[in-house]
């Protein structure tokens, strides 16, 4: 009797592990081969790195770059088939330049640790990021390239030289044209000794070079930039050069890239986007519908592995970006706390088909996500003068993100009194939803009923660590276990 019971539990057993499988695995997506996503966590409470990785596993994502070497995230990749581009911050190239030992310390730390069989699958270093960017004033254009050497020879002497690949991603305003055509493309002036000695280096290694291409940037630092010639559906501009016609500012930027090589004579470099992408908030250009128009053609073209005209064939590229942050700096632009194909809480935000078929349907958001509660701060109904209210905004919005309210952006049809509470929900939930974050000067009130309205989203902020959740489900399967045995000695 007690064995037939036995047998009828591992019976039960298998169904349940059988169907649990099943749900993990059902509903998986494809990414084009080559195109992979950044992801950075600049935000308040960034997703839990277990949750993401499920995400990236669920759309088929298969190559990933972050900006550090933080192993909280590296831990999560443990173990994955994820390749992964790590990066090293521009305010470590001065001490890597300097010191073989630092950089020797580097790998050790942040590389070695995680390669063993099982571990992660660290296939690019990025020593640091834009750092020739004109904003920078030239502060790191001595010490990059030394910086890229050590790390290549800390890399060697650890055995992981032919392994990992060293380059550094570098914006696309390293390059330009001096006729408004790529065949007039060459490096920048200021740094033409030094790319030249980089592009060197990266043939010898046979590293890519790595770079930022932003079609959005043309569009929003232009007024007169054609519309239409930042994304892949329309051939309204043609440009001719040596006849090869350039109908989008993409690949004309990459051709000019391809010439810049050219001139330095090391024209079979090959070439990696390191970021590219559409934000959707932030800019009256910045919205829903450009992104998907954007991703939607740059997706197919890069199914269609076409290329370039200099370049036909495959090309790699790292997608800007995962999710939103909400701490990026606003200095370039307000736009720049939207980059997300996901929200913050890994909410998919438009349609957008990894596999480039170009069919109309969403990502997979992330699962398991833990929101804080239902909770709200507005304004209260009763403040009729809103001249009592500027402080307090002007106080939420220099802590809090407020980028959505400008003009064109995602909440900017909200009246005084909406925007003063989307200021002051930004803030009280930056602040973990406590108490004294919703006062204002007795001008705020918290409400459970939520205030967001017509594509202006109020949001709720999330756990970070994620922790909690995984023991609930450990606990529901140990729960699951208990059931049986117990139901097996009776
Ligand atoms: C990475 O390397 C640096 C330099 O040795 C070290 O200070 C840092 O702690 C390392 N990071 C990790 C996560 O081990
Ligand atoms: C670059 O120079 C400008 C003007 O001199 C200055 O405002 C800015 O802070 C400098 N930036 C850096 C990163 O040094
Ligand atoms: C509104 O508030 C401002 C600033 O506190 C004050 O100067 C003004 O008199 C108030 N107006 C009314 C109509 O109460
Ligand atoms: C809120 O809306 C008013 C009226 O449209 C506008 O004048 C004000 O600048 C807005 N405030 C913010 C913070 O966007």
């Amino acid at each position: 009797m007690a064995e037939a019971k036995f047998l009828m539990c591992a019976f039960c057993m298998i169904i349940v592990i059988a169907k649990c499988q099943q749900e993990g695995d059902g509903h998986r997506s494809e990414t084009v081969s080559g195109v992979g996503v950044n992801w950075g966590l600049l935000a308040t409470n960034p997703l839990d790195p277990s949750i993401v990785v499920n995400m990236l596993k669920d759309n088929g994502i298969k190559r990933v770059k972050i900006f550090d070497t933080d192993p909280w995230i590296l831990g999560a990749f443990t173990g994955t088939d994820i390749e992964l581009m790590v990066g090293i911050p521009n305010d470590q190239l001065k001490k890597l330049s300097h010191s073989m030992d630092f950089a020797k310390d580097w790998v050790k730390h942040n590389v070695s640790k995680h390669m063993h069989d099982g571990g992660v699958k660290i296939r690019y270093v990025s020593v640091g990021n834009e750092a020739f960017l004109k904003s920078y004033n030239g502060s790191y254009i001595k010490t990059t390239f030394p910086a890229m050497q050590n790390i290549q020879t800390a890399l060697d002497k650890a055995g992981f030289g032919d392994k990992i690949k060293v380059t550094t991603a570098l914006n696309a305003d390293v390059y330009e044209s001096s006729s408004d055509k790529p065949s007039g493309g060459n490096f920048r002036a200021d740094i033409h000794d030094v790319m030249k000695q980089i592009v060197q280096f990266l043939d010898e290694r046979k590293s890519p070079f790595l770079v930022n291409i932003y079609p959005f940037l043309s569009l929003y630092q232009n007024e007169d930039f054609p519309q239409d010639y930042a994304f892949f559906d329309s051939s309204s501009r043609t440009i001719n050069d040596n006849n090869h016609q350039y109908t989008n500012v993409f690949e004309a930027n990459f051709d000019t890239l391809v010439w810049s090589l050219k001139k330095v004579g090391h024209p079979d470099v090959s070439i990696m986007v390191g970021e590219i992408g559409w934000p959707t908030d932030g800019d009256k250009r910045a919205n829903l519908n450009n992104a998907k128009r954007f991703y939607n053609g740059f997706l197919k073209k890069m199914a269609s592995k076409k290329g370039s005209p200099l370049r036909p064939g495959p090309m790699n590229v790292y997608l800007f970006s995962l999710v939103d942050e909400n701490l990026k700096s606003v200095l370039p632009g307000n736009f720049e706390r939207h980059w997300g194909i996901f929200r913050y809480d890994g909410k998919p935000k438009f349609s957008i088909d990894l596999s480039g078929r170009g069919e109309d349907k969403m990502p997979i958001g992330a699962k398991g996500v833990r929101y804080l509660e239902n909770k709200w701060c507005v304004l209260r109904k009763e403040v009729k003068n809103m001249s009592e209210v500027y402080g307090a905004v002007s106080y939420a919005c220099a802590l809090g993100d407020c980028t959505s309210l400008g003009t064109g952006c995602s909440c900017s049809n909200l009246d005084v009194a909406g925007n003063t509470s989307f200021s002051f929900n930004q803030f009280f939930q930056m602040n973990e939803q406590s108490v004294e974050a919703c006062d204002f000067n007795g001008l705020a009130t918290i409400v459970t009923q939520d205030p967001s309205h017509k594509g202006c989203s109020f949001p709720i902020e999330i756990y970070s660590g994620g922790t909690m959740l995984k023991g609930v489900i450990h606990l529901g399967g140990l729960f699951i276990w208990f059931v049986l045995i117990f139901t097996t000695f009776i």
